[in-house]
């Protein structure tokens, strides 16, 4: 699937209110909430990709979702991240129910709550290190004024300062990641949702990877990461598996 993470959402000049979108979140409420969510694919053959998925990812949270291949993650990250919509069940985000919102206030809500790590990282290759990030401001309610300011902090916290001016070309693959990390964290997500982050990755760099999603867990940023790699997986706080599009805890 090509994502166009960007595409449907108007850049935004907000005053800074305390939500971008001038919504309150309720802080009590989980983070992601789906209700018996189905995700059918009409065929033929029709594909129930999802079956009745109940999950509530709770602010903090550190989960990882594994599976085997084309057992749902995919879907369930798309549904997840509002890039896909359930055939039934509900989605609630932050408490409030945004499975029916129109695209664009889905597309806005995307750019504005939701950071997205991908295998491949979906950096724009003509776009030096920096601006790669600070594109990613211009859709998440970022004022102009703060957004290379915004930027340069989020690759200092994924450990890249050094990179700034580099083409992504450049760089090693687990650099490349981290920048990815840095453009999914420069709006300050509610939450963060990578689909096999380390899926291209050396052992280096995936420990790389790793740390970093340790210290943003301990940081209190909300992460949900699907992953086919065990070593990647031990390291969520909390883990669920999926097959055939049924979803279950793991102990
Ligand atoms: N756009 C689509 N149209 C039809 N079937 C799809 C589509 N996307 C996924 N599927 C099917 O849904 C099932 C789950 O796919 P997916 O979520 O990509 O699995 P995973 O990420 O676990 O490998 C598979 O049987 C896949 O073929
Ligand atoms: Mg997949």
């Amino acid at each position: 699937m090509t994502v166009d993470l960007f595409a449907a959402a108007a850049p935004l000049e907000p005053a800074e209110p305390a939500q971008p979108d001038g919504t309150q979140p309720d802080d009590a409420a989980p983070v992601v909430e789906l209700r018996a969510v189905t995700r059918r694919f009409p065929g033929p053959p029709v594909v129930e990709a999802l079956r009745a998925v109940d999950l509530r990812v709770e602010r903090g949270d550190y989960l990882s979702i594994v599976g085997p291949s084309g057992s749902g993650k995919s879907t369930l990250l798309n549904v997840l991240g509002l890039l896909d919509r359930p055939t039934s069940g509900e989605y609630l985000l932050d408490g409030r129910v945004a499975g029916t919102a129109s695209e664009g206030e889905r597309a806005r809500l995307r750019a504005q709550r939701i950071g997205f790590v991908f295998q491949s990282f979906h950096l724009l290759p003509q776009r030096t290190v920096l601006d790669n990030v600070v594109l990613a401001t211009m859709y998440g309610g970022v004022p102009r004024a703060r957004r290379r300011a915004r930027a340069l902090a989020a690759l200092e916290r994924v450990g890249l300062s050094h990179r700034v001016g580099f083409w992504p070309t450049t760089l090693s693959g687990g650099e490349r990641q981290r920048v990815a990390v840095a453009r999914a964290l420069v709006t300050e997500p509610h939450l963060l949702l990578a689909d096999e982050p380390t899926g291209n990755l050396d052992t280096a760099s995936s420990a790389q990877v790793m740390a970093l999603f340790d210290e943003l867990h301990a940081d209190g940023v909300t992460l949900a990461v699907i992953t086919h790699d065990l070593a990647v997986s031990a390291r969520a706080a909390r883990r669920v598996r999926i097959e055939d599009g049924h979803l279950e805890e793991i102990a």
